[in-house]
Parts: structure tokens; C-alpha cells; sequence
């Protein structure tokens, strides 16, 4: 008999009577366990490419609250650190690259991933794998091209991600360019991470919502449709979860002309639109605002339930609708899980 995974039966197509269920950034500073082997790593990326101790975050939530699936404790910025650029974490104040603010910067871009940036992130998963429940289905993960473009060339996060917009508009060709770069080597490190063992891969287009119409389809739909259909080539038949974050009414073009097998709602999504046109087509992913986790109590309850209600009839992944924040109690996470596994419909 072979092993059932839910999470991964839901890709699949089969729904779940019980939904299976994860959460985006479920390994992080709300759990003690994870603060304390953060501080004993000293730097976030040191822990990213220690395999043996990126493999123990992994599972920290597995094992606290028996969750369905198992994301690589990674970031979606080791890509350009694997590229050659300078990537640090600065406390408190999120990622810092050096600038490639236009085409001549690209030069400073190596073609590939460097092996020994992107190996211990495979070694991490293979870890992860040995010692993982048989029926916790496990995720790999990239950032996609649009989303890591606007760290690269802004080299932070910022307001409106402007400075790859403005290279955008300025030197199209030259920004093709680059996402034309992270297309190929995100396919690579995709392909790698399920050589070792990933089940399944979410690519997060944290930034998709930013774009107007043209733009959405050329840095958004179409590099997410190449990389699904190079990864397919590889390794045929691994679902890939698309998240394209404020993406509202054009997750419509995510389903059709990227050829993913599910989608990650976020809290903003419309339940009527998203049921009718996206999940008689893919599983979908979400999607309780963050904030409501954070509030707990009736509030959280009622957003569960909206939810299970919206989207519990058919092929239902539980999420969040993007990453808990880290001062989210820990009673809040139980008192949801407890609730989605009360459910079944
Ligand atoms: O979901 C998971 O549990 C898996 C691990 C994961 C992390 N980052 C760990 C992390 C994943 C899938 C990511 C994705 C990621 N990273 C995205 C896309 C999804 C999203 O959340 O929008 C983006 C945009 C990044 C880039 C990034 N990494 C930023 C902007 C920051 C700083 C902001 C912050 O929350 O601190 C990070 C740091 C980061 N990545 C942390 C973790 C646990 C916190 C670092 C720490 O422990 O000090």
C-alpha cells in the first residue's frame, strides 16, 4: 500500500473530507523552540545552510502541532546570494543586497547557482525527509522571479518595490534579462530540492500584486509558466503551488496560463469568484488573515470558519493568507488546528 499523504492527495486532486493543513512561515520567532536554536546559530543564513540545524527547524512545528505538510526551513533569497550577490540579514531590519539597479549590474551575476551555496539547502532536505512522518508531506520552495527581482534590485524590501518597477519600465530587454536568469537557475534549485526528497514546491510571488495588466503577464505569469514547465520536464507530475500574493481576480490567469496544480489565496481573495472560476480548475491554499491569528479568540473562530465554509466543499489546503507574525500566541495556532480538525464536511 502506498503511503497517504493528504496534503499531497489534495494536489493531486482528491479532496480531503478533514482538510490538511500548514502554515506559511509555521517555522519562526513565535516558536521558543526556534528563537533558541536561532541564537545558538548566530546569523539567519548560517542557520539557512546548516543543514543538520536547518532540518531541526523544519520540524520543530511538525512535531509541536502534527501539521500535514513540512516547509524547508530556507529563504527565498539564498537564489541571488547562490548568484553571487552579497545577501545579508541585519536584525530587525529584514534582508540587505548590494544594489543591481540596472543592466550594467547584472554582470556581476554568475549564469549558475553556486554548488556549495545550494548544496547544504538538499542536504537540509534529505535530512528532513529521513526523519519526517510518513504522511507529512514535504515542501520545497523558490521565490519567484518578479518577487526576488524586487529584492535584488532594490537590495531591501521596500515600499511599492519602484526601484524594479523603474528598471522595468526603463530597459524592459535588460530586466528580461534578469528574470530570464532567475527562470533558469530557479528551475535548477526547484529540480535539486526535489531530487533530494520535496514532494511537492510552492513558489512565493510575494510581490505580484503591484503590477499593472501587461506587466502582471510578463513578470509575473510568464516566468512562473516557464519554470513550471522546466521543472515538469525534469521531474513529471510535481505539483506546484503558485502564491501570487494581491493577485484578486487575475489568479484566474496563474490557473489557465501558468499550468500550476494549486493556488495560495491570501486573506483578500474573493470566496465567490475564487470557487467558481479557480477551484473547479486547482487546489487552493489559504487563507486566514494573519491578523485574526494574532487576535485569537471569536474573531480567529469566525475566521475559520469562513474559510472551511468558502472552500471546505472542495479541494481545500488550510493555510494562513501569508506568514504568521512572530508575536502570534502559541494557543492561538492550537485553537485553530483544533478547530480545522473539528470539521469535516
Ligand atoms: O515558511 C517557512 O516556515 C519556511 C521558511 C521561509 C522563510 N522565508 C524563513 C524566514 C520561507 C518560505 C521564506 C520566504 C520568504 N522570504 C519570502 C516570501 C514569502 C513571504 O513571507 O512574503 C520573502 C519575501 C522572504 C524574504 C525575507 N526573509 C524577508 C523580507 C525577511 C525579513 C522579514 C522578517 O520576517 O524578518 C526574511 C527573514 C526570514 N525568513 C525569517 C524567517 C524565519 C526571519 C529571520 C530571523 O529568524 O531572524
Amino acid at each position: 500500500m502506498p503511503v497517504h499523504k493528504p496534503l499531497l492527495a489534495v494536489l493531486n486532486g482528491q479532496r480531503q473530507a478533514s482538510p490538511p493543513i500548514w502554515m506559511m512561515r509555521q517555522a519562526g520567532r513565535y516558536l521558543p523552540e526556534y528563537r533558541a536554536l536561532r541564537a545558538e546559530a548566530g546569523s539567519f543564513l548560517g542557520l539557512c545552510f546548516d543543514p543538520a540545524k536547518a532540518a531541526e527547524v523544519t520540524l520543530q512545528p511538525i512535531r509541536r502541532f502534527g501539521f500535514d505538510g513540512a516547509i524547508l526551513f530556507s529563504d527565498i533569497l539564498v537564489v541571488p546570494h547562490a548568484l553571487g550577490q552579497t545577501v545579508t540579514f541585519e536584525a530587525g531590519e529584514g534582508p540587505r543586497l548590494d544594489p543591481i539597479s540596472d543592466r550594467s549590474g547584472l554582470g556581476r551575476l554568475e549564469r549558475d547557482l553556486s554548488p556549495d551555496v545550494v548544496s547544504p539547502v538538499y542536504e537540509t532536505v534529505a535530512r528532513v525527509k529521513a526523519s519526517l512522518p510518513v504522511n507529512v508531506t514535504l515542501l520545497g520552495f523558490c521565490g519567484a522571479p518578479w518577487t526576488v527581482a524586487t529584492y535584488m534590485v532594490a537590495g531591501r524590501g521596500g515600499e511599492d518595490q519602484v526601484a524594479a518597477r523603474l528598471f522595468a519600465y526603463r530597459d524592459p530587454e535588460g530586466f528580461q534579462l534578469l528574470i530570464d536568469r532567475l527562470v533558469e537557475t530557479s528551475i535548477a534549485y526547484l529540480a535539486g530540492q526535489v531530487a533530494a526528497g520535496a514532494d511537492a514546491v510552492q513558489i512565493f510571488d510575494t510581490w505580484a500584486g503591484v503590477l499593472p495588466e501587461p506587466e502582471f503577464e510578463r513578470w509575473c505569469v510568464d516566468p512562473v509558466r516557464r519554470i513550471v514547465e522546466g521543472l515538469r520536464a525534469i521531474a513529471p507530475g510535481i505539483p506546484v503551488i503558485g502564491f501570487p500574493k494581491g493577485a484578486g481576480f487575475r489568479l484566474k490567469r496563474l490557473v489557465e496560463a501558468a499550468g500550476v496544480q494549486a493556488v495560495g489565496l491570501d486573506w483578500t481573495a474573493d470566496a465567490a469568484f475564487v470557487s467558481r472560476e479557480i477551484q473547479t480548475r486547482v487546489a487552493v491554499q489559504g487563507n486566514v488573515d494573519p491578523i485574526a491569528l494574532l487576535a485569537g479568540g471569536d474573531a480567529l473562530d469566525r475566521a475559520v470558519d469562513r474559510v472551511l465554509a468558502s472552500y471546505g466543499a472542495g479541494r481545500l489546503i488550510f493555510n494562513l493568507g501569508h506568514g504568521i507574525l512572530p508575536p502570534t500566541p502559541i494557543e492561538h495556532v492550537e485553537r485553530m488546528i483544533a478547530r480545522v480538525r473539528a470539521w469535516s464536511a
